[in-house]
């Protein structure tokens, strides 16, 4: 008999595909082979704090291929949500609403940020454990996020079809691929759809060196381009002044330097909006070849997921609901190989998997002659 009788799940930070495919997963293996009960909560944390609950017993069949959460979710954080007009720390009413439905355990499905607010909880005394879900690919300690074999392979698709229309005009397509602040969609899609330039954050760009690089193309023979930009990609400047950005924000601890860090953070990232614009008019500048811009934005996150995520998602919900029986908690499901390992919460809570500029896939890119901007 399962110690665990009575689970709760909810889904945290932007949607992802997979995600239905992992309640699933994790639902079915909990009713269905440890006879638990499980209960959804809506909206993220927002519906832990506000008791927005629905039994998923018996909603758990037809939505493995169906995108989206049907959980619905936020960004809401526990201990700092917007409560008629004022932030307030929930935590407390998170808790009593647990302890009201009689959980033993709490599953949080999300990224490094819904990592940390699960930690938070583990703090309050709660058992929760996390499955790693984000189409950016940036959670530490696991092989791969549920979301990004989709994100993935629609990228890859819309750099495909954005070839034959460039080809035919003779233009520069700048494509501003999701990410966040990691490059891992824009250099996965960048190389499997051929784009001849990938720019993503954790290497710096210049125009100049994309500008060269396409104009040697042409003299090649090659009068148009794709440049694959994720969406956090920066020139050297402005990637040191985010940096310094960050590192101020990471130091603060007064409430006082808190709020200013928090505003000279927002000011970077507001200057940064339509760089990508810039850079298709700046490349137009340099090189004499007319550019356009597509950004895939949220069709990147949307529709039905992939094998591979409902996969990824099955095999992690899966597992979550094992730990779950056998009493582990304060950890992330995290894929590693064709298994999956329990990783402590406090190794994954807030941190970020950045691409390493020496990791085999930048290598691949260069090794093919795509400019990566640096
Ligand atoms: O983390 C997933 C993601 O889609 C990022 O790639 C993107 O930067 C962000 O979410 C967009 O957030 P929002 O849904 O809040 O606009």
């Amino acid at each position: 008999m399962a110690s665990a009788r009575r689970i709760g799940i909810l889904t945290a930070g932007g949607d992802s595909p997979g995600l239905n495919a992992a309640i699933r997963g994790i639902g079915k293996a909990a009713i269905g082979h440890y006879g638990m009960d499980v209960i959804g909560f809506r909206d993220g944390f927002r519906g832990l704090a506000e008791d927005r609950s629905m039994r998923l017993n018996r909603r758990l069949s037809g939505i493995l291929t169906v995108g989206g959460t049907i959980l619905g979710t936020s960004r809401d954080k526990p201990h700092r949500m917007l409560v008629d007009g004022e932030v307030m720390d929930m935590t407390g009413a998170v808790v009593r609403t647990y302890e009201k439905h009689r959980l033993d355990a709490l599953v949080c499905l999300g990224g490094g940020g819904t990592a940390k607010n699960a930690l938070r909880l583990v703090r309050a005394g709660l058992n929760v454990i996390t499955l790693p879900k984000t189409i950016d690919n940036d959670v530490v300690l696991t092989d791969a996020t549920f979301g990004f074999a989709t994100a993935l392979d629609v990228a890859t698709d819309a750099l495909d079809r954005l070839h034959s229309t460039a080809h035919s005009h003779h233009r520069i397509i700048v494509c501003e691929i999701m990410g966040h602040r990691a490059g891992w969609l824009t250099l996965g899609a960048g190389i499997a759809g051929g784009a001849d330039v990938i720019l993503i954050p954790e290497i710096p760009y210049t125009v100049e060196s994309i500008a060269e690089a396409i104009s040697r193309r042409v003299r090649a023979g090659s009068n148009f381009s794709i440049v694959a930009v994720a969406e956090g990609a920066r020139n050297p400047e402005d990637a040191q002044a985010f940096a310094a950005a960050e590192a101020r924000k990471r130091a603060a601890s007064t409430p006082e330097e808190i709020q200013a860090s928090v505003g000279v953070l927002a000011a970077v990232e507001a200057a940064h909006e339509g760089n990508t614009l810039r850079l298709a008019t700046q490349l137009e500048a340099l090189t004499g070849l007319e550019s356009r811009v597509t950004i895939l934005g949220y069709v990147q996150r949307g529709g039905t997921p992939s094998a591979a995520d409902r996969l990824l998602a099955t095999r992690l919900g899966s597992a979550g609901a094992d730990l779950i029986s056998e009493g582990v908690f304060g950890v992330m499901v995290a894929a590693r190989g064709d298994g999956t390992e329990p990783v402590p919460l406090e190794q994954v809570a807030g941190k970020r998997k950045p691409v390493p500029p020496d990791h085999p896939w930048v290598l691949a890119a260069r090794h093919v002659g795509t400019c990566l901007g640096d």
